[in-house]
């Protein structure tokens, strides 16, 4: 059976709020017999009978396998119709998609992950699979650091798994554009981090977020000196079959389901980043 159409009936074997909009919703695949893989980077479409299907990032590493983890916001019919469920429930899946980050590049370099708001999920699979492959020591990258920007304190998702990695040593830096009074941290967009950051010059770059962020981040990493071949940034349009088939999902010369939804910035043309805000 082609899984590019049919969708896998996966079962909900837990629910992790992570904030108010956002839930981990982690899956397994119900029959036994289908082989799954895919590579941090890269998408499932989610699909609830009579409620639709929507592209959403898996949020877990590949190592996690057979649990597949799925942040999702709630936003229109589908995600809510998602966030209404219960452990248990089933999920149509087809997949995976799209292309990935180039994690086999990673070994013995810096790398420096920003992200604003749900955009963290499909850099927190990267970020989980280099942990795991820390372990294995000619496949160790020289450190990670991760620098994500939220709304307001109550927007930070994944703080549970951010405190985690801290302790297992990430350099985490969180700002919020808005503090309440319990927020003692950076207050200000994610860009402004990169004032104080200082990229060496074995750093890649995973960037994901609103696209007015991606689009003054990588303005911002360019003038700190990272080479266009070292950030990498990971793209949304409405989707539609998710396999390059309907058009529905192209940005200037692209489709952001096959040719995307990760992308070194070398690859992208001037419009293309033009047509990101
Ligand atoms: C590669 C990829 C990865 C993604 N990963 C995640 C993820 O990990 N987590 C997550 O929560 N979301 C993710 N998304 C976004 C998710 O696919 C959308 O939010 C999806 O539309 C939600 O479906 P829905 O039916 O709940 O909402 P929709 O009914 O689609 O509505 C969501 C919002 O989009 C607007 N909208 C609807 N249709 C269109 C359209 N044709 N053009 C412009 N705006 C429109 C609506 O007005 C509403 O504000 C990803 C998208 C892509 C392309
Ligand atoms: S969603 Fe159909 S071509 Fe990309």
């Amino acid at each position: 059976m082609n899984r590019s159409f049919i969708p896998a009936q996966t079962v909900i074997r837990e629910i992790i709020p992570e904030n108010d909009q956002i839930s981990t919703f982690r899956i397994e695949i119900i029959d036994k017999t289908i082989l799954f893989t895919f590579l941090p980077g890269q998408f499932l479409m989610i699909s609830v009978p009579h409620c639709g299907e929507a592209a959403i990032s898996i949020s877990s590493s590949p190592d996690a396998l057979p649990l597949i983890d799925l942040s999702i916001r709630r936003a229109g019919k589908l995600t809510t119709a998602i966030h209404a469920m219960k452990k248990g429930a089933q999920l149509g899946i087809r997949g995976p998609f799209g292309t990935a980050f180039p994690v086999e590049t990673f070994a013995a370099r810096n790398l420096l992950f920003v992200a604003g708001g749900i955009g963290l999920a499909p850099l927190k699979s990267v970020i989980d699979h280099c942990l795991f492959q820390n372990g294995v020591e000619e496949d160790a990258v020289l450190s990670i650091s991760l620098l994500y920007g939220s709304r307001s304190p109550s927007d930070i998702a994944f703080q549970r798994v951010i405190n985690e990695w801290q302790e297992q040593g990430i350099d985490v830096h969180l700002t919020v554009d808005e503090k309440d009074e319990h927020w003692n941290g950076a207050v200000g967009r994610v860009t402004e981090l990169l004032d104080d950051t200082r990229t060496a010059n074995n750093t890649t770059a995973l960037v994901c977020g609103p696209p007015v962020m991606i689009r003054s981040v990588i303005d911002r990493l360019k003038a700190l000196g990272c080479e266009d071949t070292d950030i990498f940034i990971t793209l949304e349009r409405h989707m539609k079959c998710g396999m390059g088939l309907c058009g529905h999902c192209h940005l200037d010369s692209k489709l952001i389901c096959t040719d995307g939804p990760v992308f070194s910035v070398s690859a992208l043309t001037t419009m293309d980043v033009m047509e990101l805000c």
